[in-house]
């Protein structure tokens, strides 16, 4: 069988190898622009074909698909789901694990998604607010008086991009001027006038829940949780993701059976209001990007149309049956077929970026990367591209992240494992790279047990998702 996969990152490496290595044998096909050598690699091996192109073009991914004729197809990146390329797929007659462009509004709009939740009653909710000036969002958060978290309303295409602040922050001028950048950094791609959305802000860990959906079946992936700041002690800019942790077993350390089941319901009620909004099936990935807050429980921050980068280089290694079929069977509304064996152990991944990244592109492209891959294999660690192309014999950066180093083993283990490994990777321009993903647990455990005592207490008072609010205006939501 013949599959097409769509995209150039580090997930995309992490799905080409899944579907490569699965016993079904695929010949896998992919269209990226530029040449992965972690896609190259899956695509050679299994006889497939290359095609550089643009994965986010409708026609010109509808080219390849005319090209491949591939039995399914797996899209990788939001940006082509917004676009329509999954409709350019099932246009074609060809399945796909991809949302169509009107599912993916659950990721593109924040507005849309929140005004779902409400409309729907969905748990895990978060009262908004949407305005299309920066002087009515100010006038707004100084009525309102409690804390706030400031966000585009839509979907910015480049990752990390949020702003997300508490009153007194966004009050001073110099934090008005930034939050106006922002705004006209989503000029081009807001709809409409809605364009700053205001959240009430809460607080707690933050994890992530994949949920695989062929229209009628859902299945649930192992919980990772993300790590967004570009330097050590999730300080700096917010980025893509510095790296993940997944595991032990399905849960975290810091969330609870019981947790993740609420947080299935809450993504599971979320597929069938997409589907009964647009009238269509929710085929492809949902990702709630979730946080445990004394509110709710389980809150949705936001979510997700596919999987997160880097939580697939977490969870796919992590996954023992055969994913490929896992996706193929999603695609193609067989999903209720498919057996999903995770390891017990957990999985650490910390990306490696050339300094620049995220706020420079300029500085962080275009500059050598070496790494000795054989003997990093030895060491237990397996290795994603993402941001780096093979130009002739070279590894040249392209400006974000450019691999994901992983491990599958005990936390502290981990942490070992991939300091070694990262000892193998130099470069032209000096790296960033967490040493601290993955060995923060405890303190996330102590911060759990504090947010799950207020919310257990509000559950037992009956005051789940109330807020409750001090300033004397109230009301104002
Ligand atoms: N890890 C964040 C993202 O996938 O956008």
């Amino acid at each position: 069988m013949k599959v097409l996969l769509v995209g150039d990152g580090a997930r995309e490496n992490a799905l080409a190898d899944a579907l490569a290595n699965s016993p079904k044998g695929y010949r896998v096909f992919a269209v990226s622009s530029y040449v992965n050598p972690g896609i190259k690699e899956a695509v050679e091996r299994t006889g497939g074909t290359y095609y550089i192109g643009k994965p986010t073009d409708p026609e010109s991914v509808r080219q390849v698909i005319k090209a491949v004729n591939p039995d399914f197809g797996v899209i990788g990146p939001e940006d082509p789901l917004f676009n329509g390329v999954a409709d350019e797929f099932r246009k074609e007659g060809i399945p796909v694990v991809g949302a169509s462009k009107n599912c993916s509004t659950i990721e593109k709009s924040k507005v849309w998604m929140r005004e779902l939740m409400w409309k729907y009653g969905i748990p895990g909710r978060l009262r908004f607010r949407a305005f299309s000036s920066v002087e009515e969002a100010a006038e707004f958060i100084k009525e309102y008086g409690g804390s706030v978290a400031v966000k585009p309303a839509e979907q910015v295409g480049g990752k990390g991009v949020k702003v997300v602040a508490d009153l007194q922050a966004y009050l001073s001028k110099e934090k008005r001027i930034a939050l106006s950048k922002g705004v006209s950094a989503i000029g081009s791609y807001a709809k409409g006038s809605v364009k700053i959305i205001i959240e009430e802000k809460v607080d707690g860990p933050e994890y992530t829940l994949h949920v695989l959906s062929d229209g009628n079946v859902t299945l649930p992936l192992p919980l990772a949780q993300d790590y967004k700041h570009a330097y050590l002690h999730s300080i700096g800019p917010e980025t893509g993701g510095m790296g993940s942790i997944s595991g032990p077993g399905k849960l975290l350390p810091f969330i609870t059976d019981e947790e993740y089941e609420r947080s299935y319901d809450i993504v599971r009620r979320t597929i069938q209001a997409i589907e009964d909004t647009f009238k269509e099936k929710y085929v492809g990935v949902i990702s709630g990007q979730m946080m445990l807050t004394g509110l709710w429980g389980p809150t949705i921050i936001e979510y997700y149309s596919r999987l997160g980068d880097p939580e697939a280089s977490a969870i796919i290694p992590r996954i023992k049956s055969d994913f490929g079929e896992v996706l193929e069977l999603t695609a193609t509304g067989h999903l209720a077929k498919a057996k999903l064996e995770v390891e017990e152990a957990p999985s650490v991944v910390r990306a490696v970026a050339p300094r620049g990244y995220p706020l420079n592109k300029e500085m962080a492209s275009n500059k050598r990367i070496w790494l000795d891959l054989p003997k990093m294999r030895e060491l237990g660690c397996k290795v994603y591209f993402g941001s780096v192309a093979l130009e002739g014999n070279s590894l040249v950066t392209k400006g974000s992240r450019a691999l994901e180093l992983v491990a599958v083993q005990p936390f502290e283990e981990a942490d070992k494992t991939l300091n070694k490994c990262f000892s193998l990777v130099s470069s032209e321009i000096p790296l960033i790279y967490r040493r601290d993903i993955g060995i923060t647990i405890a303190e996330q455990v102590e911060k759990a047990e504090i947010v799950r005592f207020t919310y257990k207490n509000r559950e037992a008072r009956g005051l789940l998702g109330v807020s409750a609010d001090w300033s004397p205006q109230g009301g104002l939501w």
